[in-house]
């Protein structure tokens, strides 16, 4: 079967293959560079739900050559098709977007004019999205609205010696993400706000089936219960922390959402020492963000880094232990567990080495390895680690 989907995927694109290999299953999926291909229908895949992915692109042609003039004549001489299955009447905005090729900017933008010199010939009136980088970002692609019906996003992707030619349907709306992290109601920098893209990923890596109950029993401010009730799964969405504050939060936010969104969902929430607590049977699904520790600006001298270590892996051992005895067999628990990020490379949570032993087994990808699966940025000393179990 021929790859009919392709996805573009963020910063750490290991993230987005694990999640798409979870959702989609590892045959489906060939990675390709910052991208993957899948043999997945477009309209079976729903952009607005991934957390990795930040385009997505109905294949249209491969072409057998990786020569840019040669994909420029192509495109030229295929537009009129393209605009015909795409676009409707009137003016159009087109852009496009070269992933793997080594050119210039300026080379893309050329290119986007020869085309529209071409529709100009035979009276279809076209504007241009001009390229600052080779590809597109997803807030061009969004303010042109290239993926709406007077829009066109062009997007050539070197695979090898071909070039996989395709057309973006979707892009991920970085306002809306911003709109739902910033307007809730309560935030609190301190616990570390999980980003809403990130939970997406944590969820979908879980997959959890309708109508089930997922329980996160490190709430905080509720990010990962409201990205699960904007996934309308009619998920039981089930919350607890140990801090009263957390818990008020959490319902603050929930019923902000429900209002704000139009999402209806059925939640309770709890207060709950995640190292002891008894959890309301049945849950089916766990999805967390564990403690992770104090945060570091820099990298601290290595008794502090042990003493936070030594935290962060108390509670969550004793997490792990507790939550063994009240999932079923089989049960899926997905985790972001800190990382600290050393110069000699990751520090791992301590307890991670003896999840066999306390009844779990570490579900590992066909396109992504767990190493790679650890979500940071250049200038933070904690990153989280995204580990994916399945309760034996
Ligand atoms: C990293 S934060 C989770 C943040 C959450 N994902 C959010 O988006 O707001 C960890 C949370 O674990 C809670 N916590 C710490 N120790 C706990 C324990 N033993 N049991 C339950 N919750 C705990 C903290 O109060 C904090 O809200």
């Amino acid at each position: 079967m021929q790859h009919k989907t392709l996805a573009i995927l963020g910063r750490q694109p290991a993230l987005g293959l694990a999640e798409l290999e979870s959702l989609y299953g590892p045959e489906q999926l060939r990675p390709v560079g910052v991208a993957a291909l899948l043999k997945t229908d477009p309209a079976d895949v729903n952009g607005s739900r991934l957390g990795g992915c930040l385009k997505l692109a109905k294949v249209l042609h491969i072409v057998p050559t990786t020569n840019w003039t040669d994909i420029r004549n192509y495109l030229t001489k295929n537009i009129h098709s393209y605009l015909a299955e795409h676009t409707s009447e009137g003016k159009v905005t087109i852009g496009l977007s070269a992933y793997g090729f080594r050119l210039n900017p300026s080379e893309i933008t050329a290119t986007t004019l020869e085309i529209k010199k071409t529709l100009k010939r035979s009276g279809r009136s076209v504007r241009v999205v001009p390229n600052k980088e080779t590809e597109l970002n997803t807030a061009q692609v969004l303010h042109n609205r290239l993926t709406a019906k007077r829009g066109l996003e062009l997007i050539a992707l070197a695979d090898g010696h071909q070039t996989i030619l395709a057309a973006t349907f979707f892009v991920q709306d970085i306002e809306a993400y911003a709109r739902r992290d910033q307007a809730r109601p309560k935030r609190d920098a301190k616990v570390g706000m999980l980003p809403p893209k990130l939970a997406q990923t944590l969820i979908n890596l879980a997959n959890p089936a309708d109508e089930t109950t997922l329980l996160d029993p490190f709430c905080g401010t509720g990010v990962l219960l409201q990205e699960a009730a904007l996934m309308k799964k009619r998920l039981k969405l089930y919350g607890s922390d140990i801090e009263p504050r957390m818990i008020d939060y959490t319902k603050t936010n929930l019923d902000w959402l429900s209002r704000t969104h139009q999402v209806d969902f059925q939640y309770q929430i709890e207060i709950g020492d995640a190292t002891s607590h008894r959890w309301r049977q049945p849950v089916d699904v766990v999805v967390a963000e564990v403690y992770l520790g104090r945060p570091f600006a820099s990298l601290p001298d290595s008794d502090l880094l042990s003493k936070a270590i030594r935290e962060s892996n108390t509670i969550f051992e004793a997490f792990m232990k507790n939550i063994a005895a009240q999932l079923p067999s089989g049960g899926k628990i997905v985790l972001a567990v800190p990382a600290w990020r050393l110069r000699s490379g990751f520090r791992h949570m301590p307890a991670l080495d003896r999840l066999t032993d306390m009844g779990y087994n570490r579900i590992s990808f066909v396109h992504a390895t767990n190493q790679e699966l650890i979500y940071h940025r250049s200038d933070q000393v904690v990153g989280r680690e995204l580990v994916i179990l399945e309760k034996l």
